[in-house]
């Protein structure tokens, strides 16, 4: 269904945007929406249903929460490799190094770190990928491609591998961090460095897929189907707070922004969780750009673009002002070069976030802020996030930094429980890391740099017993 003129197509058409609003000049996304009335649909208003013990031996993190996401025919078209077997982690330790507090008596505070690190192409995408998969299959793809920071080509590269398709990735020319590179071409998908950024690789691989004789089947997040398979993100966090067994639903998620769908698909998975009678009430939001690709902060916080909701209450339903949209990517255009994102945080490199009405429509129904974070913060966040936690890629530190941000504004109280996603693993982007300890500067041109607290540079020592000793502060006998 289209968020704006509400025309609804069949689930196995192959659609990344409204063919009616294309008719009239606009591009507009697609959510994938169910028929909750049909008795086949229904649900029981309990969350606890998820936690049922057959879901116990269930594999997948992912399909653990079929239910929310009922789109395909049968459970044989589901391709899985056990994604989404990822844990909420209670984190006391950057609690309070960040100045995070507990609640009454409770005496540790509630911040929380979403390891979407831990899927098999060691990012979030895997989530939705599994059902963008699933969804290609129903559809007959033997062709799949997408346009890539890096992840979402690993992911791709992965499960088109498993799925037996042939695998093209778009990525920017020197835009793309050396683990995820690696994986693209191991998982054997031909990658398809074009001369340009993420927009502009996006901007082809979609002119190439809405082409019906290069039976090309997109997995960008403009693809809805992969957006369903991201909303189970969010059924875990529900599920490791102990929702459905006496706990209770966070008060803010906190997530890094790039193109805008993994906010978009925690929103519809809290939408549909209170219209299914299994939550009485949404978290709020927050996404976090880099202050080098701030489109979403800029359009939100400066220009005041807001989502229009539908007059009926249908919350998926609604508009925005898209003349307001229109005039900003002029301006951005006009700028050149200069207005071109850059940020060392580069799954989230993007200028033109595909997902924008989506993020707005999700800022809506959350309560939503926008924030961004410069990137000495970011890599400083990322070491502090290595230093007490499990480790994360940049963008992911980015939420981390936003949250810190945003508990400092006042905005998000130190007692309140906070869930930050690090949505990629640490290993994807090595070079950021160690160029952070060893001091060599990774940063973006024209940033002030920041004292590296977590420093954590090699020792250099001569092959000698007790000079190794002497590193060690230990002494010898
Ligand atoms: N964090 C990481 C590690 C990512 O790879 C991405 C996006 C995001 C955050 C932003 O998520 O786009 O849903 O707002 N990476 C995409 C890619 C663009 O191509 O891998 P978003």
């Amino acid at each position: 269904m289209n968020a704006a003129c509400r025309s609804v197509y069949p689930v196995e058409q192959v659609l990344t945007s409204c063919p009616a609003c294309r008719k009239t000049g606009r591009e507009s996304l697609l959510d994938v929406v169910y028929d909750r009335s049909d008795p086949g649909q229904k649900l029981p208003r309990d969350f606890a249903y998820f936690l049922r013990p057959e879901s116990g031996g269930e594999c997948s993190g992912v399909w653990q929460f079929r239910e929310l996401f009922p789109f395909y025919r049968s459970p044989s078209e589901i391709l899985s490799v056990g994604e989404g077997r990822t844990l909420l982690q209670k984190a006391d330790q950057l609690a309070m190094k960040l100045g995070f507090v507990g609640r009454g008596h409770a005496a540790t505070p509630s911040l929380f770190l979403q390891y979407e690190g831990y899927n098999p192409s060691g990012s979030f995408k895997d989530n939705g990928m599994t059902a963008g998969f699933t969804h290609a299959r129903m559809a007959g793809a033997k062709i799949v491609a997408c346009a890539s920071t890096g992840n979402t080509s690993a992911s791709l590269a992965l499960y088109a591998s498993q799925a037996g398709m042939k695998a093209f990735v778009f990525i920017g020319d020197g835009k793309i961090a050396t683990g995820k590179l690696s994986q693209a071409l191991d998982y054997g998908a031909t990658t398809l460095q074009v001369a340009g950024d993420f927009d502009t690789c996006l901007a082809r691989v979609r002119a190439i897929a809405e082409q019906p004789s290069a039976g090309v089947y997109l997995l960008n997040s403009v693809n809805p189907f992969r957006l369903e398979g991201q909303k189970s993100i969010m059924g875990r966090v529900l599920r490791d707070l102990g929702l459905g067994r006496g706990g209770k639903i966070p008060d803010w998620i906190v997530v890094p922004g790039g193109n805008l769908g993994n906010c978009s698909a925690f929103a519809k998975a809290f939408i549909e969780l209170r219209a299914l009678g299994m939550i009485d009430r949404l978290p709020r939001l927050a996404v976090i750009n880099a202050k080098g690709a701030r489109t979403l902060d800029r359009l939100v916080n400066e220009i005041g673009l807001k989502w229009i909701p539908a007059a009926d209450g249908d919350e998926l339903a609604g508009t925005f002002d898209e003349q307001k949209v229109g005039a900003e990517w002029a301006s951005m255009d006009a700028a050149g070069a200069g207005g071109r994102a850059k940020t060392i945080a580069s799954a989230i490199e993007i200028n033109r976030p595909v997902n924008l009405s989506k993020a707005l429509r999700a800022l809506h129904a959350m309560n939503g802020v926008v924030r961004s974070v410069d990137d000495p913060t970011i890599v400083e966040y990322k070491a502090m996030v290595g230093r007490y936690g499990f480790g994360c890629e940049p963008a992911s530190a980015a939420s981390v930094a936003g949250a810190h941000a945003l508990l400092q504004e006042g905005v998000i109280r130190p007692d309140e429980t906070v869930v930050c996603i690090l949505t990629g693993h640490q290993l994807k982007d090595p070079d950021v890391t160690v160029g952070y300890h060893m001091g060599i500067t990774n940063t973006v041109q024209g940033e002030p740099t920041r004292a590296r607290m977590f420093a954590n540079q090699p020792v250099r020592v001569a092959d000698d017993l007790s000079a190794i000793a002497g590193a060690m502060g230990v002494s010898l006998s």
